[in-house]
């Protein structure tokens, strides 16, 4: 019986790969798409207007840095346009008041914005960015003012997991709605830094901890999101929440992924918004389809009765650990490569490497 083809709620637009923050977990590829390679206003109106007639409700609008396109209220304006709920994942640097309260006036429903340490000095050393957590602090400011919704969001690795009740913290202080603690994921960039920012089984234990308490303590003042740390679980994360099932990402040129790190798996062929409408590549472009569904799956995944619960975790770290897409994802405690993903933690923590930059596109 073949799988019948889902329709996707929620489009990660990619607006640019441009930052002025050089994050060492950046999930951006470590080939950058140049400023003249990205997509035209025009051509992201029609993308929004393709992804809500496929059935799309959330845009998240997002980079590299979104605010680094000097379009982005006219991209935000076509999304209000395409009736998409519009979130923007900003790092708030390059934002200004004025810009802000031309956005929400346009429509823009929620702002996501990325701290990177729970005060100055961490943050700025972390984003590779002097003064960059003060500017935050001003637009998490500015976002209150023009009463739009919140959310934190918080990577978080072991140069800063200790600090975790502090961002929690800090959340509240900024009246953030919503916190989300993502424990770093190793793509793009992130996987060179994987011995500076691999977490320990100690910190990531008492994070879970903390979140735990936090979650029961601030009951219907902030919701916490958490993203546990792979290396250290007994089972996978649903990543993407399945393959190719109910999210798509659009990188800065047009390119059509079913998750943003999808092109680390090589014999993957990407069809671009340019070539080919959004429908057809969501329904049948040969990435969507490799690992759609359950049929895809070889044991011990085919045969476990948690396969329609997190669809044999993650393509992309599959990859990156195993070298095999279509394997199960070694965060898996049934997979034959569980204990080398735990050997690999150990290691990484072991090297205690200093930061390695991304550069600015
Ligand atoms: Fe998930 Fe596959 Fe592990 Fe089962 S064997 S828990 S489906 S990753
Ligand atoms: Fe690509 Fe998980 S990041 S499937």
């Amino acid at each position: 019986m073949t799988t019948p083809i889902p329709r996707p709620s929620a489009m990660l637009a990619e607006l640019t790969h441009r930052c002025p923050l050089s994050c060492p977990y950046c999930s951006n590829p470590l080939e950058l798409t140049k400023r003249e390679e990205e997509l035209t206003t025009e051509q992201w109106a029609d993308v929004f207007q393709q992804a809500a007639a496929l059935g799309v409700l959330h845009v998240h609008l997002s980079g590299g840095e979104p605010a680094a396109r000097r379009d982005l209220d006219e991209l935000t304006s076509h999304a209000v346009k395409a009736e998409l709920y519009t979130n923007l994942i900003t790092s708030g640097v390059g934002l200004t008041k004025a810009k802000l309260e031309d956005l929400a006036a346009r429509g823009l429903d929620h702002v996501q914005l990325s701290i990177q340490g729970p005060n100055a000095e961490i943050a700025d050393k972390v984003g590779g960015y002097k003064g960059g957590y003060n500017k935050k602090m001003q637009v998490a400011e500015w976002i209150a003012e023009e009463g739009l919704p919140l959310t934190v969001n918080a990577v978080m690795h072991r140069g800063n997991l200790d600090r975790l009740e502090e961002a929690i913290e800090l959340a509240m202080r900024l009246g953030a709605r919503r916190l989300e603690v993502a424990t770093v994921q190793f793509h793009g960039w992130a996987v060179k830094n994987r011995g500076a920012l691999m977490p320990t089984r100690e910190q990531v234990e008492r994070a879970t901890a903390t979140v735990a308490s936090a979650r029961e303590r601030l009951k219907g003042e902030l919701v916490i999101d958490y993203v546990p740390a792979d290396y250290y679980a007994r089972f996978p994360k649903p990543c993407m929440g399945g393959w190719g099932r109910i999210g798509l990402a659009i990188t800065p040129s047009g390119k059509v992924m079913p998750c943003h790190a999808a092109d680390s798996i090589p014999h993957l062929k990407f069809d671009n918004v340019k070539d080919r409408t959004l429908a057809d590549i969501w329904a049948f472009g040969d990435a969507f389809t490799a690992y759609r569904g359950t049929e895809w799956m070889a044991e011990p995944c085919r045969s476990c009765d948690r396969r329609e619960v997190d669809f044999g975790g993650c393509r992309c770290q599959a990859m990156a650990i195993i070298g095999d897409a279509s394997a199960t994802d070694p965060a898996c405690e049934k997979s034959p490569h569980h204990g080398e993903m735990l050997k690999l933690a150990e290691d990484f923590v072991a090297q205690d490497d200093d930061f390695t930059y991304r550069p600015n596109a």
